[in-house]
């Protein structure tokens, strides 16, 4: 993915630098099923669902979802789930993809995590996004206005600023790992860091 291996190139650069590699830190592939992840285990009756892609269209369960498209080429949608497993496929005129996650409260193998949404889960994309002068959409940040500074440099030795790409370690919709993290601790920091 081309995002991750922009921050991987972020090692052992000046601190001025962070900020160039978090602008690099954004979507690869043109169309992404965001939410949920391939594979997860939501315990709810609902779900959240996101996804990009150019004049996409989503089904779930080969049912034609009616989404919301609250920045161009960006849908959401919250659907009502029947306990099961369940095919989420979007479509668009360059590609498809399509992923399955499983409701109810039994997991569907022993190995599963609980997928959890970030507490609270249904904030305004806007809080979070934006569209760019150039009309590409991207994350403008916003994490800081439940999050404080202080608790922030104790557990990332660093200023929020220095980390802002959140998205980095973080996925900031929901998350079946502790502290919402895509990668084990050990990892996340060593992106930059021997
Ligand atoms: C609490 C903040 C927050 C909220 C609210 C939020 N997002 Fe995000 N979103 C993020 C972060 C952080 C990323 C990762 C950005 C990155 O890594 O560049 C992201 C990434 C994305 C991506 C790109 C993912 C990819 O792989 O291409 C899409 C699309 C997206 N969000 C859509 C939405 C939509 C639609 C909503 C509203 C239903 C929403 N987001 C609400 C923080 C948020
Ligand atoms: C380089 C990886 C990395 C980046 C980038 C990052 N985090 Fe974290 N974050 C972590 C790790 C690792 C933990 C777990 C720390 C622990 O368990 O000691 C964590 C924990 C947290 C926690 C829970 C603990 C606490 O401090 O309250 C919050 C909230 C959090 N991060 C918010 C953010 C926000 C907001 C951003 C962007 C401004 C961000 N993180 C960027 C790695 C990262
Ligand atoms: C509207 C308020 C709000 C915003 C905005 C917000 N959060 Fe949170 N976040 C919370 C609350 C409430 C919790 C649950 C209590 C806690 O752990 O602090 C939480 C928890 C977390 C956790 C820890 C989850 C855990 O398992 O302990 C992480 C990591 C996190 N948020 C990251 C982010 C990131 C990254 C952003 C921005 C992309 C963000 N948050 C934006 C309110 C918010
Ligand atoms: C985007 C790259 C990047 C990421 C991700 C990153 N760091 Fe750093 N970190 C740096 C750079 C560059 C420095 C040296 C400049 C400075 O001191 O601010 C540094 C310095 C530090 C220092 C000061 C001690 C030293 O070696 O000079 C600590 C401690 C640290 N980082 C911890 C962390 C932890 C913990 C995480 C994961 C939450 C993390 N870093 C993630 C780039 C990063």
């Amino acid at each position: 993915m081309a995002g991750r291996s922009a921050a991987l190139n972020c090692r052992a650069l000046a601190p001025a630098a962070l900020l160039v590699c978090s602008a690099l830190w954004l979507p690869a592939a043109d169309s992404v099923i965001v939410k949920p992840p391939d594979g997860a285990w939501l315990s709810g009756t609902s779900v959240q669902i996101i996804a990009r892609g150019e004049s996409a269209k989503l089904l779930l369960d080969g049912e034609p979802l009616e989404t919301e498209e609250p920045f161009p080429g960006v849908y959401t949608v919250t659907a009502e789930l029947r306990p099961g497993t369940h095919r989420l496929l979007l479509e668009s005129p360059a590609e498809e993809r399509e992923i399955s996650f499983h409701s109810g409260d039994e997991p569907p193998n022993s190995a599963s995590e609980q997928y959890a949404d970030h507490p609270p889960s249904r904030i305004a994309c806007t809080h979070c996004h934006s569209v760019s002068r150039r009309g590409r959409f991207r994350f403008s940040g916003g994490c800081q206005s439940c999050h404080p500074k202080e608790p922030f440099i104790k557990t990332h030795s660093h200023e929020p600023h220095e980390l802002a790409s959140c998205g980095m370690c973080h996925d900031a919709h929901g998350s079946a790992a502790a502290q919402l993290l895509r990668l084990p601790k050990e990892q996340a920091c060593k992106q930059c860091h021997n």
